[in-house]
């Protein structure tokens, strides 16, 4: 199959979590000439650490990075039209469900305007362009929740339960509409959870390390027995560049683990490296404690990604064990870079919001 390519990609969120993973994928594992203008806002959760070494190597060559909100259109459209802009990988978006429960304006402004923002400088720039893509990067979240069996499907309606997965929903319904009503190219990913280096520490996996770096109480939501599909970060990147080059127009593809996890299973495994790792502190599973579930919990997210494996030749590549291990490794090995973030404001978040049962 033919495979597009671009001259100048805008990614949004590019300071992010997978957005600065995607970027250090894009230079470092693909062939691509493209030059990168990655649009971050810089919020609590954007770190320009995440790409130091992009900045250093590839830096006003082919990287430019622009501290931008997708909300201001003027400021965005700029941008975009002095880089000739060919394709827009967006991520950029506020991404933690616990946020948007304690105050989801942000969510609503950030996720359904500033897509909405960034539709229409496409939109308004590429007509009637058809070399042209907006791959927007959704999760699996809006799905709903499942029960003990079944998946969700790219064909699955959509169901949103919190304040955050609403507002990806409707960023994806816009991103259809624009195809549907405006015949702008793009294509739409559902993800399951990531996990790997660069992540901000309000989210489990990184948290559940820093906690035990640090010695500190390990938060588990209710029972513990919330499942997650898990996939690593670089394999949804690899998703992503996938869909970019070869995803047919208009069409979603789901991007998932197939790696299932009670929550509390995945605490235990990740006391177990730490055990290993620091045996002297051993076990590390002492530090559990259970506390008051989230409102409106999802109990089960499992994906069916076989139309992005039939259809794209994509496949996750790193086995989970290996995967977790190499996470735990990274947050212990990046000390500066955690220092760094808890030198802020999250560790006053977490403590101020996570009640103890
Ligand atoms: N983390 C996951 O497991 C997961 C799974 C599936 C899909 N997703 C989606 O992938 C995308 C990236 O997620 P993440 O985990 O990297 O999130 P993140 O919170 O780590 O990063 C989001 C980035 O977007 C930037 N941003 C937020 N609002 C902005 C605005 N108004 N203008 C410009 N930049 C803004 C932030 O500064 C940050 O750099 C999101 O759209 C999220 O919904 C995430």
């Amino acid at each position: 199959m033919k495979k597009r390519e671009y001259k100048n990609i805008m990614v949004t969120g590019g300071s992010g979590f997978i957005g600065s993973n995607f970027i250090h994928y894009f230079f470092e594992k693909t062939n691509s000439k493209a030059n990168i203008i990655n649009l971050d806002k810089l919020t609590y959760a954007g770190n320009p650490n995440n790409l130091t070494e992009i900045q250093n190597k590839y830096g006003n060559k082919r990287y430019f990075f622009y501290k931008q909100d997708i909300c201001d259109f003027g400021g965005v459209n700029k941008i975009f039209q002095e880089h000739e802009i060919d394709c827009i990988i967006h991520f950029a978006a506020e991404s933690h469900v616990d946020r948007s429960i304690f105050g989801p304006k942000e969510f609503i402004e950030s996720n359904i305007m500033g897509t909405f923002n960034l539709l229409e400088v496409a939109r308004q720039n590429w007509k009637d362009r058809q070399d042209v893509l907006f791959q927007h990067t959704s999760t699996d979240e809006v799905y709903g929740s499942l029960g003990d069996t079944g998946f969700f499907f790219e064909d699955t309606s959509y169901d949103p339960r919190s304040p955050y997965s609403a507002s990806k929903a409707a960023s994806d319904h816009l991103v259809s509409a624009y195809y549907h009503t405006y015949g702008l190219p793009v294509t739409i990913s559902n993800c399951t959870n990531n996990y790997g280096a660069y992540q901000f520490p309000e989210k489990l996996i990184p948290l559940m390390i820093m906690n035990m770096m640090e010695k500190k109480d390990l938060p588990v939501y209710g029972d513990g027995k919330n499942i997650r599909d898990w996939l690593f970060v670089e394999d949804h990147c690899s998703g992503i560049w996938a869909i970019v080059t070869a995803g047919r127009y208009g069409e979603t593809y789901n991007i998932g683990g197939e790696n299932e996890w009670e929550n509390i299973k995945l605490i235990h495994e990740m006391c177990k490296i730490m055990d290993e790792r620091f045996p002297e502190n051993a076990p590390h599973n002492k530090l559990i404690v259970y506390v008051k579930d989230r409102p409106g919990h999802d109990r089960r997210y499992a994906i069916n990604c076989d139309k992005i494996k039939n259809e794209l030749g994509w496949t996750q590549s790193v086995d989970f064990a290996a995967g977790l291990r190499k996470t735990v490794d990274w947050y212990l090995d990046n000390q500066e870079w955690i220092d760094n973030i808890r030198s802020g404001e999250y560790l006053k978040w977490i403590e101020k919001n996570y009640e103890r049962r």
